[in-house]
């Protein structure tokens, strides 16, 4: 992964997000959209939602660690969505803001 890849990443979900606020202020717990969020959505939620996935902050290092853990655990990811996951994992929930930009 390098910085630019993740600066970009994060530029484009926070424009997205800005446009997911405007056209849906209805939802009550807007999460920041992407590839990310789409596959959190459709391969992690069938043991826990992803509300709870989304509830918790952690480092780079340990998104990483999370996302092979539940792969260990049956779910379905190739190495890309995995990525892709991490990324946006690292990008929007560290635990500290900046971090992943930070330390990539
Ligand atoms: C086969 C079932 C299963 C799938 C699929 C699954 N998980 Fe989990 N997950 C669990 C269980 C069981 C726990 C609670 C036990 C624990 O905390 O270790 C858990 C807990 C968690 C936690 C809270 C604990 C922690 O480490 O902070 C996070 C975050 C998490 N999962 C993320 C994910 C993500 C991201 C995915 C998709 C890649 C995923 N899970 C897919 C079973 C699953």
């Amino acid at each position: 992964m390098t910085l630019r890849n993740l600066a970009s990443i994060a530029v484009m979900l926070a424009a997205g997000a800005l446009g997911a606020v405007a056209a849906n202020g209805q939802s009550s717990a807007p999460l920041p959209p992407g590839p990310g969020l789409d596959l959190i959505n459709e391969r992690c939620a069938f043991c826990h939602t992803t509300a709870q996935v989304l509830s918790v902050r952690k480092t780079p290092e340990d998104w990483a660690a999370t996302v092979q853990l539940m792969i260990d655990r049956g779910a379905e990811l190739d190495p890309e969505e995995q990525k892709v996951m991490i990324e946006y994992l690292a990008a929007n929930f560290a635990d500290k803001p900046g971090q992943a930009l930070a330390r990539h």
